[in-house]
């Protein structure tokens, strides 16, 4: 156990996860969760950088940590917590602040497209977020940070300030390293394939989230957008469509590519789409029969957020004791040991 490397990760309560957050990341959250010491948060107060409704809000924390459950993460083996319960991620988040430059957060392209989508509110929390991302992973230490592709910046710039801090204090924050699965770290949109599958586009069709109903997965696989060609080839410059129903039916199978091109040679799009959406409905099957019977006992889960929050801020409170020292300031005031 001691010796154990570190994991850190997190996801957001905004609604059911998605198939792409599954694929991307909470598979490997699960699959490295016996070899790693692993905190795994759901990350509230990332969420709130867009306007949420709060009983929704409140609802989908429950729904979220019961999902990561039902993944197979063993909140008695890993550190399983709701950011908010543990203090110390916002004290660090505004230290980093002052070790971060404007300019850096202004190339962040999360920060650009979603201010691009919603620029009535482009708030100062929303260009800050990396910040508490950064704050998220250097508490824990962590060596690695099982994300999807779409995060692999946000871990990069936690990097940057890093060393930048290290290069002032000395060896305060051990550096992190992404770790994006080669197949399915960018699931597409199945209805705009050259888009990420997100839950803010679930209207359309285009976006499984885990919970869905088999039928439903079904319906949508059936009226994936491909392209006017007929051969199953990846290819996702050309026919990102068929690609992305590719590296789906990879990650779910464990298939490759051109194991699948062949056992599908001579087929149609229409041959392939179904098997690909049974292919989902099987892997998420388990995982949504389990969270429904998790969800119904509300006290177990309440267990799990505050045996999460005090192992979580032993360990937070560690590095932040450490990080006020280095700064100046005087920290007499800190609990050295859990808060509870
Ligand atoms: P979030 O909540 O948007 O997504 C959770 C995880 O799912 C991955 N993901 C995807 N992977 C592949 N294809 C997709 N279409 C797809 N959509 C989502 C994301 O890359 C992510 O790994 N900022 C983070 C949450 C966060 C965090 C952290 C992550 C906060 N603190 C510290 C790592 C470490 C986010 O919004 O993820």
């Amino acid at each position: 156990m001691e010796n154990k490397k570190i994991i850190l990760s997190g996801i957001q309560p905004t609604g059911i996860a998605t198939l792409g957050s599954y694929l991307g990341a909470l598979k490997n959250w699960a699959a490295l969760s016996d070899e790693y010491d692993c905190y795994y948060t759901v990350v509230d107060m990332h969420a709130i950088t867009a306007r949420q409704v709060p009983a929704d809000l409140r609802r989908t924390q429950y729904e979220q940590v019961a999902i990561l459950i039902a993944c197979g993460i063993d909140p008695g083996k890993n550190t399983l917590f709701i950011q908010s319960h543990v203090p110390a991620h916002a004290q660090l988040a505004w230290v980093l602040n002052c070790y971060t430059m404007f300019g850096e957060l202004s190339r962040m392209t999360q920060f650009k497209d979603k201010s691009a989508k919603n620029d009535e509110n482009i708030n100062a929390g929303l260009f800050t977020y990396p910040t508490l991302q950064a704050a998220d992973i250097l508490l824990y230490q962590a060596d690695l940070v099982p994300v999807g592709a779409d995060q692999k910046q946000h871990v990069e710039l936690t990097r940057n300030i890093a060393v930048r801090f290290n290069g002032i204090y000395g060896d305060v924050f051990k550096l992190p390293e992404p770790y994006i699965p080669e197949v399915g770290g960018k699931i597409m949109d199945l209805q705009t394939p050259t888009r990420k599958m997100s839950k803010s586009e679930i209207a359309d069709g285009g976006c499984i989230l885990m919970l869905d109903k088999p039928e439903d997965i079904l319906r949508s696989f059936k009226r994936a957008v491909t392209d006017s060609e007929t051969c199953i080839r990846f290819d996702p410059d050309n026919k990102p469509g068929i690609s992305n129903l590719i590296q789906i039916y990879s990650v779910c199978t464990g298939k490759e590519y051109t194991d699948i091109e062949n056992e599908f040679s001579g087929k149609g799009y229409g041959d392939f789409k179904p098997v690909v959406g049974e292919a989902v409905i099987e892997l998420l099957r388990p995982i949504r029969e389990e969270t429904r019977k998790i969800l119904a006992d509300k006290a177990y889960l309440e267990n799990v957020f505050k045996e999460g929050a005090e192992k979580a801020s032993y360990t937070a409170n560690k590095t932040l004791r450490k990080v006020y020292k280095k700064i100046g300031f005087i920290d007499s005031f800190l609990p050295a040991k859990a808060q509870r």
